[in-house]
């Protein structure tokens, strides 16, 4: 049982060679039971969270109690932040599909994501003002969902505070700050007739999204830039609410695993490498987990742990090398895959500004890769495997988006695998839900319209 976990070895004719870096890895690799002990850990901090006891777990209420049922109406506006990338939607749902739908991209600058809090919302709410004026429908009345994927203490659907950024954004001036208050204002000062109805996290969106497409979703999963994810729990296991909830039966609660282990519950996992990537991190010390396996932070294990390799005479390169990026990772997997080299070797001597390297050198590259994807995909299953153990159904569909789910050539191959073996019990299957931030977020609105003439929110 235990080999199973192992990542494929390291084959070079230099035996020698190939066991020393196998060696100096080694703590990258983790056994079955060292996940076990993850999982267990994971599942304590999980209910410690719930019941508001201290816990590196947010386990957030989100206060979206139900799931989409096909009555979905109406035309919505939806924002998408979280990365450099910001989006502005206009989406048409009848009967629970999307009819029309509309999409325009801003670029959020450095100045913006570090800047003050205010300058960010106030251009947010101008990219909104572009966006209607483009479609000529700035006269209209709409509802906004508010996609805001990144931790937040909520009072309602439709309102929260920032906990703390995470990824690339660290705005000032945010504590205790309403994002959805602070939107609105944003947006009411520019006479736009846009009600924000709902605030909510990219996983949550994912959720809704992929409920959409299939009833037996209960988890939605981000393996993006960042990594998180949200579930279906009993409302009578979560503590914190602040609205009456006595007809409501289960919730979705936003977990924020990024931030797993940042109390030290998991320093048994954490490598040199791992200190290295937090410490160049621009949020340091925060979001530990996060840095095992968003697409944020891929690049930088890759290229922090080729170097530690290069300072031990075991990769021949200078050890400040250029920085190589997730895409790497995601491309010396794919070659590895198909047995070829030829590309990850033009990338390490274009990064290493080196003709010497040799084919050895490329599949050292390439395992150095694999290691640390490995580890990625069997830190998320085991989070995945232990919520399905936690919600006990005969099947669960999780849904999935991200950049890493979708690019990293072999990631959902080795989180099938590692799911199926931590949970061995449980039915369940990954399935890509995309656009949860876009189109969950108008189904999100939509649910919200929906229990608010019914009078449950
Ligand atoms: C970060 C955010 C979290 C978000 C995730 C994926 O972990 O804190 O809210 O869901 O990134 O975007």
């Amino acid at each position: 049982w235990e080999d199973l976990f192992l990542p494929t070895p390291l084959k070079l004719e230099n035996r020698l060679r190939a066991q020393k870096i196998e060696a100096r890895l080694s703590k990258l690799m983790l056994c079955g039971s060292t996940l076990r002990r993850v999982g267990e850990v994971f599942e304590k901090e999980i209910e410690a969270g719930l019941r508001q006891q201290p816990s590196s777990l947010q386990m957030e209420n989100t206060y979206v109690p139900e799931l989409p049922d096909g009555t979905e109406e109406g035309s919505f506006l939806a924002l998408d932040l979280g990365g450099t990338n910001f989006r502005v939607l206009f989406l048409e749902l009848k009967a629970g599909q999307l009819l029309r739908e509309k999409v325009k991209h801003y670029h959020i600058n450095d100045a913006l994501r570090l800047g003050p809090g205010e300058d960010l919302f106030n251009f947010l709410a101008d990219c909104v003002q572009d966006f209607l004026v483009s479609q000529s429908i700035e006269k209209e009345t709409f509802s906004l969902g508010f996609t805001f994927s990144f931790p937040m203490r909520q009072h309602s659907i439709s309102s929260g505070e920032l906990i703390t950024w995470t990824k690339s954004f660290n705005c000032g001036g945010m504590d205790g700050v309403d994002v959805a208050a602070l939107l609105q204002r944003c947006l009411s000062a520019r006479s736009l007739d846009v009600t924000v109805r709902v605030l909510l996290n990219d996983t949550t969106g994912t959720l809704v999204a992929g409920a959409h497409i299939d009833r037996n979703v209960g988890i939605g999963v981000i393996l993006g830039t960042g990594s998180n994810g949200c579930y279906m729990e009993r409302a009578s296991r979560v503590l914190h609410w602040e609205r009456p909830h006595s007809a409501v039966h289960d919730v979705c609660i936003d977990i924020e695993w990024g931030a797993f282990g940042d109390n030290g519950c998991l320093d048994f996992l954490r490598t040199e490498f791992d200190d290295e990537v937090d410490a160049k991190s621009l949020l340091a010390a925060s979001f530990t987990f996060e840095k095992y396996i968003g697409g944020k932070y891929l690049g930088d294990l890759l290229t922090f742990t080729l170097s530690a390799l290069a300072r031990d005479g075991l990769f021949p390169a200078d050890p400040n090398f250029r920085k190589l990026q997730t895409s790497h990772v995601s491309l010396f997997e794919e070659e590895s895959c198909a047995g070829e080299v030829s590309r990850t070797l033009s990338a390490l001597r274009e990064a290493c500004n080196s003709d010497l390297l040799s084919t050895a050198d490329a599949l050292v590259a390439q395992y150095v890769a694999h290691v640390i994807s490995n580890r990625a995909a069997q830190l998320v299953s085991v989070c995945i495997s232990t919520l399905l153990k936690r919600m006990d159904r005969p099947y669960v569909a999780v849904a999935v988006d991200g950049s890493v789910f979708k690019h990293h050539p072999r990631i959902a191959k080795l989180m099938n695998k590692y799911i199926a073996l931590l949970a061995p019990a449980h039915q369940f299957s990954l399935m890509i839900a995309e656009d949860g931030s876009g189109k969950g977020s108008a189904l999100t609105a939509a649910i919200a319209a929906r229990m608010a003439t019914r009078g449950v929110a």
